[in-house]
């Protein structure tokens, strides 16, 4: 699926970036082959405007901010968080601003980052419990842009064919390749999918997963967010859970933006922050090497393109079937390429 040709793509919200980097100024973001410029306004609250000044076109992310206004850099028109002109620093005093905006859209903080929809939103930002849950601490883990289409990242998330093969340096056993089922119950924002995985646990993962014993056991319950985002609530029998959070943020038909957030039901002296980021990191490493490899006109159409579906590919089927229904339900079929 090419993502900016599907204009109901628009509707959904994507988180963008740590909502922090925006007390450094001013921070252009790709959404969907928008270029967008996001910034905090005058309330301290994340602003998204196209990143395009009126004027002579220049991009607003070259510029600073005055008084929860963005500045632009190269004449210094000023606008506000809803992308209303509000000065033009070369008019004498008395002289009015005239009525002209830069294009606005939809911008808010959620879980340490700024999320952002560019159309109207048909739903909310997916609900995740683990924040309000004082047993659980966050973590902001990765925020990068990798080659690949959202949805082969979001497929990769429920395929659990690939732990043996893609994750045999770390987790996976190459000996193990037969997946566990999932059961999969549908929800209204998507699916929720539960499994129980075997794994191996090198000495490095010991204070990850709470035991020192070469195998440990997953109990998994992985939900998905239509379109590009998921949970996954992994168990320990040590009772830890390890809840990664992920946004497979389309910056455009061939990249997205990978966001990671982590919740944790332990402490910083259990298990540090430094190491739970580089045992993930060399995980999500092993996906990325992989999944920069696919196409990136991930099909949703299962007519289009010959997969033989293995029983551990029924959530990556599910998502393509709920996401064709998306589609048609607003007058949009997939654009071949
Ligand atoms: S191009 Fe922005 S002020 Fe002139
Ligand atoms: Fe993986």
């Amino acid at each position: 699926m090419l993502n900016t040709r599907q204009p109901v793509l628009r509707n959904f919200w994507y988180a963008a970036l740590p909502v922090a980097k925006l007390d450094e100024g001013p921070k252009p973001f790709r959404l969907l082959g928008q270029d967008i410029v996001l910034f905090l306004d005058a309330a301290g609250q994340p602003a998204a405007l196209e990143d395009r000044c009126c004027h002579r076109t220049a991009k607003l992310s070259k510029g600073w901010i005055r008084n929860g206004h963005i500045v632009c850099g190269y004449h210094g028109w000023e606008y506000d968080g809803t992308g209303k002109l509000v000065n033009i620093p070369q008019f004498p005093f008395e002289q009015a601003v005239p009525d002209a905006r830069a294009r606005s859209f939809h911008a808010k903080a959620r879980y340490g980052y700024v999320w952002v929809c560019l159309g109207e939103p048909i739903d909310d930002i997916p609900d995740l419990p683990y924040e309000d849950d004082l047993t659980f601490r966050r973590i902001h883990q990765f925020d990068e842009l990798w080659r690949c289409s959202a949805l082969r990242m979001m497929e990769n998330s429920f395929d659990n064919a690939h732990f043996a093969f893609v994750h045999k340096g770390t987790f996976g056993d190459i000996d193990q390749p037969k997946p566990e089922k999932y059961e999969l119950i549908e929800t209204h924002y998507g699916f929720v999918a539960d499994t129980i995985v075997p794994v191996r646990n090198p000495p490095q993962a010991a204070r990850i997963t709470g035991t020192s014993e070469p195998w440990t056991r997953r109990k998994m319950r992985n939900a998905w967010f239509m379109p590009f985002c998921r949970t996954m609530d992994m168990e320990y029998p040590s009772g830890l859970r390890h809840v990664i959070f992920n946004s497979a943020t389309p910056v455009d038909d061939g990249s997205i933006q990978l966001i990671q957030i982590l919740y944790r039901n332990d402490r910083e002296e259990d298990c540090s922050t430094e190491e739970l980021i580089a045992w993930d990191k060399a995980i999500i490493e092993e996906d990325r090497g992989i999944l920069e490899s696919t196409d990136p006109d991930a099909i949703v159409d299962m007519g289009r393109k010959l997969e033989m579906h293995m029983p551990s590919d029924r959530p990556g089927m599910l998502m393509r079937k709920r996401l064709n229904a998306l589609l048609e339900a607003h007058g949009e079929h997939e654009v071949p390429r």
